[in-house]
Parts: C-alpha cells; structure tokens; sequence
C-alpha cells in the first residue's frame, strides 16, 4: 500500500447535526427528571409520540386490500397530492391547474426538490432567509446551489418579530430573487406573521414580482389547518410564480415514514406542466420515487370522510394541547409571557448557548443550543420543573 490516501480517506470528519445529537445525549442522560425538548416531534400528556388513530385504522386498510407494490413513478401517489393540494391552498387553489404537485419523502425532500429546480432553472439565483431559521434549511437549499441572502426575522432578546427590518430587506429585493416564508408556526422561533403582515408581504411579492418559497411543516399544530395556511394563501395568491414545501410528518404523525409534497405555481398552465416535467426528472434523479406506505396511508384517510374527520379533530387536540402547555409556561412568569402568543411546537427562549448547557447540566433540560424548544416535549408532569429551572436560569 502507498501512503497515498485513497479516495474515501480524503472526506474530513462531518460534524454531527446538533439537532439529532440532541437526542442521543439526553436518552444516554440517567436522571429521571430529564427532559428532552429539542428535536420537534410531538408528545402527548404522558411524554408519547403516538401513531394517530386514523393513522392505524388507515394502515390496516392499507395492509388489507393493497394487491401490489408494483412502481408508481416519479410523482409518487397522484391521488395523495390530489387530496392534500385543498388542505394547503383551499378549494379554489386546488381547481387552479397552473398549481402542479408531486409527493416526495417529507418537507425536507420537498425543499431539496424545490432547491433543485431553481438551481436548474439558473444557478445564480438567490433566496432571501430570514434569521433565524431551521438550522436545516442552509444545507438543504444551499448544498443545491442556491445562495442565500439573510433578511432580519426574530429579535430574541426582545422576543419579537423584526417587522419593519424584513419589510425593508424584501423592499430591497430584486425581480426574481426567492423568499423564503415559514407558513406556519416558524421554526425554531414559534413567532408567526399576523394576517396584516402576510398582506404586506403579499403586496410586496406582487409588486416587485418576488417568488415565495413557502415552508410548510407544521399545518394544524397551530390555530388549525385552515388558519395555518391563510397567510401562505395570500402570498401563493399574490404571487405570479410560487414554490410551496410541504410536509405531513408533524400534523399526521408519521415522522421516520418521511411523507410531503413540492408544490409550484406558473402564470399559465402550460407553464406549470414543463414545470411538471422537471420536477420528475429531477426527483428521478435524487430518489427516483418517493417511499409508497404512508402517502397511501394518507390517501385512505382523506378519501374516507370519517377516517379524515377524525384526523381532523385528533389534529385538533393536538394543536389544544400545544396551546395549554404554551398559557402555562406564559403565566409561570412576565418573562415567559409571550410563549402564549406564538405557535406551533417552538419557542426560543431568551438565553445564551451558556445558558442553554447550564439548563442541561444542572437540570437534564436538552434544547437546541438556540435556545429552541419544543414547547410539546413537555408532559403535564414536568411543564413546572421545567418552567421553575428557566425562571432560575434567567434571574441569573
Ligand atoms: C426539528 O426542527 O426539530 C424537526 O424539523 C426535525 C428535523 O429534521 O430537524
């Protein structure tokens, strides 16, 4: 053997994502009162993640008549993305054939795909991220190519929204160039556009002919699936050219099965089916098709009025128990207090990345280094400790 290093021993060490280690270092964590809330899956009041009940009726369906699992193609289940395309852009949108769709293996594989086609359609296009974001969007969208511009979102100390300096940043943008929009319950700040924003935002879009590349993830969990999605609306809407992600794995609880959709919307119908047919190539040339199960899975349940009623009403529950935790932690403390008007699974608290390793060195709490967390990883037994460990962690 010559000491030349051979193809493979030439990769450098990859760092561990932070978010998942999150979850090794607090399982390998013995004290009993440890809690882990960093990574955003949803647990119900006994610290579950549980498989929805229409999730399990609809598997056994599933498991019962399914007669092949023969290819379906790059589109993956057309019906599935027939029946999601109403939950994201209401009835109308769904009539409107210059918005095409294809399902692919959840949010995370949407956003790559959307990534993709902009690099496609010309590589010195630029998106425009508001900060901060999902620590995963910077290398799903810029390891395609696509470079990335920040526009102030969240100012954390002062836990709101930097309205006026994102206004100002999209003023500042040119014809063409991509925004990226968190639908719903943003992650990882929990901190939301009210509906007068978005109309902002739309206006904007319209105006200087933007292109929104909306981020939806967590449709349901906030004020309910219609309200999750009215902001996003008003922006695809306002938009000559969209790109929505999409995703399942939160509101129907099917996490490592990987369920989403890209959709894309053109000015003209001719125009989104060209679009159509890059999206399958591009995705053919990436997972080729997407994982089957639980895209059918979701079929049944939407093509079932019972079984989607009552997703829809244990979706419900879900979102109703988000919000409980959240009045909790709001009234623990003044400091705490704006946890109660955000959304969704996050909030960030406003701490140092010290801080955040003293909440887990001296009390098991395990969040992103943020200051992230997920509001939902708390049970009903440990929402004090956790609240009486932050308040002593901020008066220092
Ligand atoms: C999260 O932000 O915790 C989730 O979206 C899971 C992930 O893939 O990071």
């Amino acid at each position: 053997m010559s000491d030349q290093l051979t193809l493979l021993d030439r990769l450098g060490e990859q760092p561990a994502d932070a978010l998942l280690a999150l979850i090794a270092l607090a399982e390998a964590d013995p004290r009993p009162t440890k809690i882990d809330v960093g990574v955003g899956v949803y647990r119900d009041a006994a610290g579950n993640t549980p498989i929805l009940r229409a999730v399990k009726k609809a598997e056994l369906i599933l498991w019962e008549t399914q007669e092949t699992k023969s290819y379906l193609g790059s589109q993956g289940d057309a019906r599935f993305v027939e029946l999601i395309k109403p939950i994201v852009f209401g009835e109308a949108g769904a009539r409107d054939d210059r918005i095409v769709g294809v399902q692919t293996p959840g949010g995370c594989g949407a956003l790559r795909l959307g990534a993709e086609l902009i690099a496609k359609a010309d590589p010195t296009a630029r998106i425009l991220v508001g900060t901060p974001t999902w620590p995963n969007h910077e290398p799903l969208i810029g390891a395609a190519g696509v470079a990335m511009v920040d526009y102030p979102y969240y100012d954390k100390a002062a836990t709101t929204i930097r309205f006026d300096a994102m206004v100002d940043a999209l003023n500042g943008a040119s014809a063409g160039d991509l925004v990226l929009l968190h639908g719903c319950c943003h992650n990882p700040t929990g901190a939301d556009l009210n509906l007068d924003q978005w109309r902002v935002v739309a206006e904007i879009v319209a105006a200087r002919g933007l292109i929104p590349f909306v981020d939806i993830a967590y449709q349901g969990l906030g004020d309910g699936l219609e309200a999750d999605a009215a902001g996003a609306c008003l922006v695809v809407e306002a938009a000559e050219q969209a790109i929505i992600a999409q995703s399942c794995d939160k509101n129907f609880g099917c996490y490592r099965d990987r369920l989403g959709s890209l959709f894309v919307k053109m000015p003209t119908v001719a125009g989104a089916e060209k679009v159509m047919g890059n999206l399958l190539g591009l995705a053919r040339t990436m997972w080729s098709m997407p994982p089957d199960h639980m895209a059918a899975t979701v079929r049944i349940i939407l093509d079932d009025p019972e079984l989607a009623a009552d997703w829809r009403a244990e979706l419900t529950e879900m979102g109703a128990r988000i919000r409980q935790l959240r009045a909790k932690l709001a009234a623990a403390d003044p400091r705490l207090a704006y946890i109660a008007g955000q959304k969704g699974m996050f909030s960030m608290l406003p701490i140092s990345p010290q801080q955040v390793l003293n909440l887990r060195e001296k009390h098991g709490l395990y969040m992103a280094g943020s200051g992230r967390f997920n509001v939902v990883g708390l049970s009903d037994s440990n929402v004090d400790y956790f609240a009486n460990a932050v308040i002593e962690e901020l008066d220092g």
